[in-house]
């Protein structure tokens, strides 16, 4: 299974994804640097990362939690989510994400 991580080059990496890991541990495990500051707490928002919009409805909504740390996040937009509030499933293999801005 695998995630597509596109860094702020602009570079695509497929990376290979573990069941029940968060999106962030996939990111850091394949090598690409994230900031993901708190460890996967949901306190720091530099795990910031923008889904592709055909995945956004396979994604369980973003927990009140997220949404709150989402809006200290730099430029937000509606595909915006944390890497590290989105466990990794069977049904994500071949999930599509993007680095934001302040997130490495
Ligand atoms: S790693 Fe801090 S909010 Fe995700």
């Amino acid at each position: 299974m695998h995630v597509y991580c596109t860094d702020l080059d602009g570079k695509t990496h497929e990376l290979q994804a573990t069941d029940e890991w968060t999106v962030m541990e996939i990111i850091r495990e394949g090598g690409i640097p994230i900031l993901a500051q708190c460890g996967g707490s949901c306190a720091c928002a530099t795990c910031h990362v923008y889904v592709d919009p055909s995945w956004k409805s396979k994604l369980p909504e973003p927990s009140e939690e997220e949404v709150g740390m989402l809006d200290g996040a730099f430029e937000v937009t509606q595909d915006s989510r944390l890497a590290c509030q989105i466990t990794f499933n069977k049904d994500l293999d071949g999930l599509k994400i993007s680095l934001a801005p302040g997130s490495v």
